[in-house]
């Protein structure tokens, strides 16, 4: 089984995953720690999903991470689920235990926390009068259970499809939620202290995000999850406005800390190479 192996391989599962950067960034790590070991892009379609997860002890792996679509069929795949990934209905890690049974987890809501502690330390104080999510998908999921999680007084939601964000809010049964509509967005900015875009808006490829940015007040935090390109439309202008602006590899770094962790054994440094290594990864076309 999986679990008695010595081979030290992982991936991630996901479809299309070309454009993943996570192999970059964890045999990065194993690298620099002198670890022997891989990590494997996993190209797997939704119709082949179950197939995928029940062949990964007998493979040999440690565990993979999932990313887009598998996240929620994934949770519903494991033979069991850590607290964080069960209530969010979604699993980005999963680890073959050592009697060879999946577990899964989500550790994108700590990523983002990590990520955003570190770039702006005093940003509860900052988002004191509340934050705004804009999207209602499965960052944004993540997003939310974090900001709830870390004491935020008032979190609204702001989705295209309304529905959606009734969906998110009602996910949580949390009265500091208040789900808004699309149109609401920038009026919605003068009553808080962090905005957060979980939505694909500004996104290589798709439209930019249209925001009436004045309304922000001062010393505001703007975070953007997006990170292709780095730097957004929206953080070129929440720092031009002199708010903090906070990019979305701090997310995608910190994330993966507790799965190198689990894969390998021993927690990675996160640092100025780190960030480096995968801005020149983003970079090459
Ligand atoms: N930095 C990180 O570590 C990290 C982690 C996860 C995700 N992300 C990024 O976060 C973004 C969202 O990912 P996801 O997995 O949450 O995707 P998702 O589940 O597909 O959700 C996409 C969201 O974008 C909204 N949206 C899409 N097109 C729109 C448009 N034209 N106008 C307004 N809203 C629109 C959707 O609204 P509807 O509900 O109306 O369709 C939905 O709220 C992606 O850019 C992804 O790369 C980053």
């Amino acid at each position: 089984m999986g679990g008695k192996t010595k081979s030290r391989l992982a991936g991630v599962i996901g479809w299309p995953i070309a454009h993943s950067l996570s192999p970059h960034l964890h045999r990065f790590w194993l690298k620099r720690a002198g670890l022997e070991g891989d990590y494997v892009p996993l190209a797997v379609r939704p119709s082949a999903l179950a197939e995928a997860l029940a062949a990964l002890p007998a493979l040999g792996f440690r565990g993979v991470n999932v990313t887009v679509p598998h996240k929620e069929a994934a949770a519903r795949l494991v033979d069991r689920l850590e607290p964080d990934a069960a209530r969010l209905g979604a699993v980005n890690l999963i680890r073959v235990d050592s009697r060879g049974r999946l577990v899964g987890s989500n550790t994108d809501g700590r990523g983002f926390l990590a990520s955003l502690e570190r770039a702006v330390p005093d940003w509860k104080e900052r988002a004191a009068a509340g934050a705004l999510l804009l999207g209602a998908g499965g960052a944004a999921r993540a997003v939310l259970g974090a900001l709830l999680g870390a004491g935020v007084r008032r979190i609204h939601i702001a989705n295209r499809t309304a529905q959606r964000a009734q969906r998110l809010a009602a996910l949580f049964e949390d009265e500091r939620i208040v789900a808004a509509g699309w149109s609401d967005r920038s009026a919605l900015l003068k009553e808080v202290g962090l905005l957060v875009n979980t939505t694909t808006l500004g996104m290589e490829g798709q439209p930019p995000l249209e925001l009436e940015l004045s309304l922000l007040g001062k010393g505001s935090v703007v975070v953007d999850l997006v990170y292709r390109p780095l730097c957004t439309g929206l953080l070129r202008e929440a720092g031009r406005r002199g708010h903090a602006a906070v990019d979305g590899l701090g997310m995608l770094v910190h994330q993966a800390v507790p799965a190198f962790e689990a894969f390998y054994g021993q927690a990675p440094v996160v640092d100025a190479a780190t960030f480096a290594h995968l801005t020149e990864a983003l970079e090459k076309p």
